[in-house]
């Protein structure tokens, strides 16, 4: 099944055309990597794929629906309930604690209070931060916040992540760390586009996309 489809996109941005008409699709249960240059177009691809930006010309598609910036309120139901997020910079809210930052999702959705705290406590003890659930996000370290994101993400058991340099600050025992999770993730069913600088962490997914100035250079199995 076809998650995600991008056909011909393109992206301007005044005059400069930052993806040269990308077609793409994402299959349920993937794990695809994005691979290319600073600058090639990576996190403006990701941007389109989770709906959070939308082409100056080509169509997406999620699971077979065609997503137009009008349709509002599907683009929102399905950025909450079908894709999880893992951006660098986590978004998470620094004053709030571990537990409540993996609660927001769901409570967003209409989980009840103590169901979402279940299933947050659940997700961080996942990711060995059960007994950090309480501290605030400033007292923790980059590799636990990027651990919280990735718990955030999986809050509403979304068909897909879209994950943008995931382990970019990171060091290499929490790269492994994150690429091991993301890899479990995976087994357990759900699709990961990982965008990645690094040829050897693409090389853990089934698929390599290489972008080169706005375009898709190649596409591998991995
Ligand atoms: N909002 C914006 N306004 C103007 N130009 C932009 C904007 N966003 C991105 N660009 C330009 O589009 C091109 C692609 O940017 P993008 O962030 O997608 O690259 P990237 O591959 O993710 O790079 P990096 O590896 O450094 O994160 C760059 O030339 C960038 O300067
Ligand atoms: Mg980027």
């Amino acid at each position: 099944m076809v998650l995600i489809e991008l056909v011909d996109v393109k992206k301007r941005i005044r005059n400069e055309e930052i993806l040269k008409g990308i077609s793409l699709k994402v299959y349920a249960g993937e794990f695809l990597s994005i691979i290319g240059a600073s600058g090639s177009g990576k996190s403006s691809l990701l941007y389109i794929m989770g709906l959070l930006d939308f082409p100056t010309e080509g169509k997406v598609f999620f699971k077979g629906q065609e997503i137009e910036g009008t349709k509002g309120k599907l683009i929102s139901k399905i950025r909450n309930e079908s894709i999880g997020f893992v951006f660098q910079f986590h978004y998470l809210l620094p004053e709030f604690t571990l537990l409540e930052n993996v609660m927001i999702p769901m409570l967003k959705r209409g989980i009840d209070r103590q169901e979402a705290e279940e299933k947050a406590r659940q997700l961080l003890q996942r990711l060995g931060l059960g007994k950090k659930e309480m501290r605030k996000i400033y007292q923790i370290s980059g590799g636990e916040m990027q651990r919280v994101a990735i718990a955030r993400a999986l809050a509403n058991d979304p068909e897909v992540i879209l994950a943008d340099e995931p382990t970019g600050n990171l060091d290499s025992k929490n790269t492994q760390m994150v690429m091991e999770i993301f890899q479990e993730i995976n087994r357990a069913g759900t699709a990961i586009v990982m965008v990645t600088h690094e040829l050897y962490l693409a090389e853990r997914a089934h698929r390599i996309v290489e972008i080169r100035d706005g375009e898709v250079v190649s596409v591998k199995a991995s």
